[in-house]
C-alpha cells in the first residue's frame, strides 16, 4: 500500500498495538547494591504498521528506552554509555549557544527527571560526553550515575539533557520511564501488574520515506503533525472491562496535550508530577504540559465492547495558538474488547497519602523571577528567563549570565514566576519538589515601563488536580504563579528551565546553586 507517512492524514490510524517498553533488568551489584547498564544506540524501529522501519536513537536500543522500576530508599547505580554515530541523525544548529561548531556535534548525558540526587549524578547539561566518552563537557565527572531514591514513590523519567541539542537528542527518541515504588503504595490497592500501564506522549513529523524530521535551522516553534504513544503512531490498546492505573508522560518537545475520552469517561487523577494527590480528582479533561505528568484511573468497568478514543484539543502554542487539527486531535484508542480475566479487586482509596507539603512558617524568602520574550540579532524570538532590576523592571539574563538563583540548602522559598510573554511554559526545576500556590493576572505593559506589578485581579488558588508535590508547573502568560519550594538533601549546581525544548536550548535555561547553610 503506498502511503506518504509525511501527509498524516493519509496514515491509518489505531492500526497498531501499543507497545509498554521493556522492564530494564540490572547487570549485577555495585557496592552491593543493583548496577544498571544504559547503552544509547542508533537502530531502526517499526513505528507504524505500514512505514518503512525509522532510524531512531534509544536507550538500550529502544525508543522509548526500557523503564526502570525501584523500590523507594534503595539506591541504585546507573552507567550510561553512548554507543551512537559520530555524526547526528538531525541537522545540528551551531547558533545555538552549547551548539558552536567548535563541540562534537554528537554529545549526550542523562537527567533523571525529578530525581532528587547529587549535582554530579544529575545530568548537567555541561555533564554531557561522545561516544565512547572520547570528549566529555567541562562538568562532566563520571558516566556512572548512583540515585539514593529517597524521595516520594512517583512517575519519572529519564531523557536527554546535552545543552543546546536536547531537543534533538529527545526527538531522537532519548526518553524512557522510571517508576519508584514502595510498600505503602502497594497496600491502596491501586490497578497493578498488567492494569498499570504507563503512557508517553509525543509529537514527530516524518518525511516521505519513513525518517523523522527536524528543521535544521533553529526553528524556534516545533510541532509534529503525528502523535506516538509509546514510539507508536497513533496506537490503540485493548482492555478489559475493568479499573486501569495509566501514568500520563507528555514527553514532546513543545506541544502540550488536553485529554478527553470519547465518548466521554472520567479520569479520576490520582497523582500528580512528584507524588499523590490529597484525594482523587475526577476529571473530564487533563492538561499536560511537556514533562509534566499524570497518574488517572480510568474505570472501563461495564464497557464491553465500546471503544474509546483518547483525544487533544491544546492550542499550539499554548493557549492561545491555532487547534489541533484532524490528525493532531487524535491520539490513542481504548477498545474494551478483552474478557474480564477474573475480578477487579482494584480500589481508588478516597485519601492518598499526598505531600509533605513546605509550610508557609518555613518560608525564608521570596524570590521574583520574570519571563520574557526578545528578538536575537538575527530577528528570532527569543526567551528568557531572569531577575527584576533595581527599578523592579524584568531583567532578562542568558545562560551564560552569574548565577543569580542560590537558595539555601534545608529552606523554603517563594518563587514567583512573572510570565510577561504571550504563552504558557511548563517551568521545571532540578532537584527539588514544590507546591503551587496559586496564580494571579498583572498588568504587563506597566510592569515592563515602570517595573511595578500591579495585580489585575484575584489570586486563584492551584486546581485541584495540581495538589501535590510538583516538580513541573504551568506559568500562563500575564499571570504570576506562586510556587513554594524545599531545597533539600543535596548542596551544588543544577538547573531550572521551561521544559518546551525548543526554549530550553535557546537560553530558556538559568543555573542554581544550592548553597550548604
Ligand atoms: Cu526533564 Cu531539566 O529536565
Ligand atoms: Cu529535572
Ligand atoms: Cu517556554
Amino acid at each position: 500500500m503506498a502511503m506518504l507517512p509525511s501527509n498524516a492524514g493519509t496514515v491509518p490510524k489505531f492500526v497498531d498495538r501499543l507497545p509498554i517498553p521493556e522492564v530494564l533488568q540490572p547487570i549485577g551489584l555495585k557496592d552491593g547494591e543493583p548496577l544498571y547498564r544504559v547503552r544509547m544506540r542508533q537502530v531502526m524501529q517499526q513505528l507504524h504498521r505500514d512505514f518503512p522501519p525509522t532510524t531512531v536513537w534509544g536507550y538500550e536500543g529502544t525508543y522509548p528506552g526500557p523503564t526502570i522500576v525501584v523500590r523507594r530508599y534503595r539506591p541504585i547505580t546507573v552507567q550510561y554509555e553512548n554507543e551512537l554515530p559520530d555524526t547526528h541523525l538531525f541537522g545540528v544548529d551551531t547558533t545555538i549557544h552549547g551548539a558552536e561548531p567548535f563541540r562534537p556535534q554528537v554529545r549526550t548525558v542523562v537527567h533523571l527527571h525529578d530525581g532528587d540526587q547529587p549535582a554530579d549524578a544529575d545530568g548537567h547539561p555541561d555533564a554531557w560526553f561522545t561516544p565512547g566518552l572520547r570528549v566529555t563537557g567541562p562538568r562532566f565527572t563520571t558516566n556512572n550515575y548512583r540515585y539514593p531514591n529517597r524521595q516520594r514513590v512517583t512517575t519519572m523519567w529519564y531523557h536527554d539533557h546535552a545543552i543546546g541539542i536536547t531537543r534533538l537528542n529527545i526527538y531522537a527518541g532519548l526518553a524512557a520511564f522510571y517508576l519508584l515504588e514502595d510498600e505503602a503504595e502497594e497496600q491502596l490497592g491501586l490497578p497493578s501488574g498488567p492494569f498499570d500501564i504507563p503512557l508517553m506522549f509525543q509529537d514527530r513529523t516524518f518525511t516521505a520515506d519513513g525518517s523523522l524530521f527536524y528543521p535544521a535551522a533553529f526553528p524556534g516553534d516545533f510541532f509534529g503533525n503525528i502523535n506516538l504513544v509509546n514510539g507508536k503512531v497513533w496506537p490503540f490498546l485493548a482492555v478489559e472491562p475493568r479499573r486501569y492505573r495509566f501514568r500520563l508522560l507528555n514527553a514532546a518537545n513543545m506541544r502540550f496535550y488536553n485529554l478527553q475520552l470519547d465518548p466521554p469517561l472520567p479520569m479520576t487523577q490520582i497523582a500528580g508530577d512528584g507524588g499523590f494527590l490529597n484525594r482523587p480528582v475526577p476529571l473530564r479533561e487533563l492538561l499536560l504540559a511537556p514533562a509534566e505528568r499524570a497518574e488517572v484511573i480510568i474505570d472501563f468497568t461495564g464497557r464491553q465492547g465500546t471503544t474509546f478514543t483518547m483525544t487533544n484539543n491544546a492550542r499550539t502554542t499554548y493557549p492561545n495558538g491555532t487547534t489541533p487539527d484532524a490528525n493532531t486531535s487524535l491520539v490513542m484508542q481504548f477498545r474494551v474488547a478483552r474478557p474480564p480475566s477474573g475480578v477487579d479487586q482494584s480500589r481508588i482509596p478516597e485519601d492518598l497519602p499526598a505531600g509533605p507539603f513546605p509550610r508557609p512558617s518555613e518560608v525564608v524568602k521570596v524570590r521574583d523571577l520574570t519571563l520574557n520574550r526578545r528578538q536575537d540579532h538575527l530577528g528570532r524570538n527569543i526567551l528568557l528567563l531572569g531577575i527584576r532590576d533595581l527599578d523592579g523592571r524584568p531583567l532578562p539574563l542568558t545562560w551564560g549570565d552569574s548565577t543569580t538563583e542560590k537558595p539555601l540548602l534545608d529552606t523554603v522559598e517563594i518563587w514567583r514566576l512573572i510570565n510577561t510573554t504571550n504563552d504558557t511554559h511548563p517551568i521545571h526545576l532540578h532537584l527539588v519538589r514544590f507546591l503551587i500556590l496559586d496564580r494571579q493576572p498583572f498588568d504587563v505593559n506597566r510592569f515592563m515601563t515602570t517595573g511595578e506589578l500591579a495585580f489585575t485581579g484575584p489570586a486563584v488558588s492551584a486546581a485541584d488536580n495540581e495538589w501535590c508535590l510538583k516538580d513541573t508547573v504551568r506559568a500562563n502568560p500575564g499571570e504570576v504563579t506562586r510556587i513554594a519550594v524545599r531545597f533539600v538533601h543535596y548542596p551544588g549546581e543544577f538547573v531550572w528551565h521551561c521544559h518546551m525544548l525548543e526554549h530550553e536550548d535557546y537560553e530558556m535555561m538559568r543555573r542554581m546553586e544550592v548553597q550548604e547553610r
